[in-house]
C-alpha cells in the first residue's frame, strides 16, 4: 500500500427532512449567497425548503449555474457576493452549482482572474465557506475538493482542487433527487461508475480493503443503478444510490492507490467541444481505453471481471474482453449510449482531441503515465 494522508472535514446530514440542520450549519449572523441551477429547485420544492431554514438570515439568491459551469457565470457570482459583501455560499442543486460556488469561494477574496485559480496559477490561501443540499448524486462534489469549470468562449473544461475547498456540510436528501429526469440518473449512476473505476482499475497495490471498498460500491451501483431508474420514488434505492455516489469520490476509496483519471481526461475535451453530457462521455471514453490499456492494467483488469461479473472460463484475453463488454452493456442498459456515433460524431475527434490534450502538456496521462497523444488517438478511434 501507498503512503496517504486522509482528512475528510465535510459533514454530511443524510435523509428525509435533513434540510432543516441548515439552520445549525450556518451562523445566524451570516450573509449567505443561496445559488443555483436553471430552476429545477423551484419546481420540486427544495428551494421552499432551504428559505426556510434559513429563516431570517440575509440572503442573496443567485440562479442560472449551467450544467458544466462556464467560469463567466462564476464572474458574475463574484460581482454579486462582493457587492453584498457576502460571507457564506449555500450551493442548492446538482454537482455544476457546487462546482460553479466552489470557484466563487476560492476567487472571491482574491484579487485575481478566476481563470487562473482554475488552471491552478494562483492558489487560494483563505476561501469562504461552503454548504451544499445536492440534489443530484453523481460527481461526488458534495464531499470532496475539487471543481470542473468551462470555457465557452474558448471551448476549454478544466478541474482543479484544494483541500480548502471541501463544504462545511452538505445536504443529502433522497427525497430532493426524486424529480430527476432518467437522463441525469443514468449518467449520475456512471459517472460515480467511473469514478471508482479510475481509483481501482489500475495496477495491484497491495491494498485488497480499498479493492473491496471500491468493488463494493461497483456492485451496488449495477444492482441499485437499473432499480432506482425504473422506479425513481424508491426512497431505499435511491438513498443507496445517493451514498454510493459520494463514496465514490470522497478520497476513502484512493488512500494508499494508484488513480488514473484518463478517462476523466479525455471525456472533459468532449464535452468542452461537443458539449456531450459528462457521464456521456465517460460511457464512450471509458470501454475503448479500458481494451486499449488492457495489457497495463491486466491483473486488474482480470480481477475486475471475476468478482464484479462473475466471468471465470477462458483465456486471459477473453475474460477482459467479457468484463469490458459487461460493464458497456450495463451503461448502455442504463440509456447510456457508448459509441462517438451515438452522439453524431465520428472518429474524426480523435485527432483533435489529442492535439488539444498534447497542447496544453497533457501527455502522459494514466496511472503509469502511458496514454499519449497516439494513445488518445486510438482510443477514441476505437
Ligand atoms: O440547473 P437545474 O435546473 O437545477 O437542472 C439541473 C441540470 O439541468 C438538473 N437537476 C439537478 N438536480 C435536479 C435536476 N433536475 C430535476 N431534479 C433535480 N433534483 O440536472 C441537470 C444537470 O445538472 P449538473 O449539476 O450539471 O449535473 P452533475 O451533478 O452531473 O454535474 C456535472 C458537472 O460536474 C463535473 C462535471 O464535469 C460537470 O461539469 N464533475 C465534478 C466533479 C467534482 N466536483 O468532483 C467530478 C466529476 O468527475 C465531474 O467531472
Ligand atoms: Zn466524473
Amino acid at each position: 500500500m501507498q503512503n496517504f494522508t486522509f482528512h475528510n472535514p465535510t459533514r454530511i446530514h443524510f435523509g428525509r427532512g435533513q434540510i432543516r440542520r441548515i439552520d445549525r450549519e450556518i451562523p445566524a449572523d451570516a450573509r449567505v449567497m443561496l445559488a443555483f441551477g436553471g430552476g429545477s429547485i423551484k419546481t420540486n420544492g427544495v428551494h421552499e425548503q432551504v428559505r426556510a431554514a434559513l429563516g431570517n438570515r440575509h440572503v442573496v439568491e443567485f440562479g442560472g449555474i449551467e450544467a458544466n459551469p462556464d467560469v463567466a457565470t462564476v464572474e458574475r457570482a463574484i460581482a454579486l457576493v462582493r457587492a453584498e459583501k457576502v460571507d457564506f455560499l449555500l450551493a442548492v442543486g446538482g454537482g455544476s452549482v457546487l462546482d460553479g460556488v466552489k470557484l466563487v469561494a476560492a476567487a472571491a477574496l482574491l484579487d485575481v482572474d478566476p481563470w487562473a485559480v482554475v488552471l491552478g496559477n494562483v492558489k487560494p490561501s483563505k476561501v469562504l465557506p461552503i454548504g451544499s443540499v445536492m440534489t443530484l448524486p453523481a460527481t461526488g462534489s458534495e464531499m470532496n475538493g475539487f471543481s470542473v469549470i468551462s470555457r465557452r468562449a474558448t471551448e476549454e473544461k478544466r478541474s482543479f482542487g484544494s483541500p480548502l475547498l471541501f463544504p462545511q456540510f452538505s445536504i443529502l436528501d433522497p427525497e430532493t433527487t426524486f424529480s430527476l429526469p432518467p437522463r441525469q440518473i443514468a449518467n449520475g449512476v456512471v459517472d460515480a461508475f467511473v469514478h471508482v473505476i479510475e481509483q481501482y482499475l489500475t495496477y495491484p497495490a497491495d491494498a485488497p480493503l480499498q479493492d473491496r471498498f471500491a468493488e463494493g460500491i461497483l456492485q451496488t451501483l449495477v444492482e441499485i443503478g437499473p432499480k432506482t431508474l425504473a422506479d425513481p420514488t424508491d426512497y431505499d434505492a435511491r438513498a443507496t444510490f445517493v451514498w454510493s455516489a459520494t463514496l465514490a469520490l470522497n478520497g476513502l476509496i484512493a488512500a494508499g492507490v494508484p488513480e488514473d483519471w484518463a478517462t476523466h481526461s479525455i471525456g472533459h475535451e468532449l464535452t468542452a467541444l461537443h458539449g456531450l453530457d459528462h457521464g456521456q462521455t465517460l460511457a464512450v471514453v471509458l470501454p475503448a481505453l479500458l481494451d486499449h490499456q488492457r495489457d497495463s492494467k491486466r491483473a486488474k483488469l482480470i480481477q475486475f471481471a471475476e468478482r464484479l461479473w462473475g466471468i471465470r472460463e477462458g483465456s486471459d484475453a477473453a475474460r477482459i474482453a467479457a468484463g469490458i463488454a459487461r460493464m458497456r452493456a450495463f451503461f448502455e442498459s442504463m440509456g447510456v449510449p457508448t459509441r462517438l456515433s451515438d452522439y453524431g460524431l465520428t472518429a474524426a475527434v480523435a485527432p483533435v482531441v489529442a492535439h488539444r490534450l498534447a497542447e496544453r502538456g497533457a501527455v502522459a496521462l494514466g496511472e503509469r503515465k502511458d496514454v499519449t497523444p497516439a494513445a488518445v488517438e486510438a482510443i477514441l478511434t476505437q
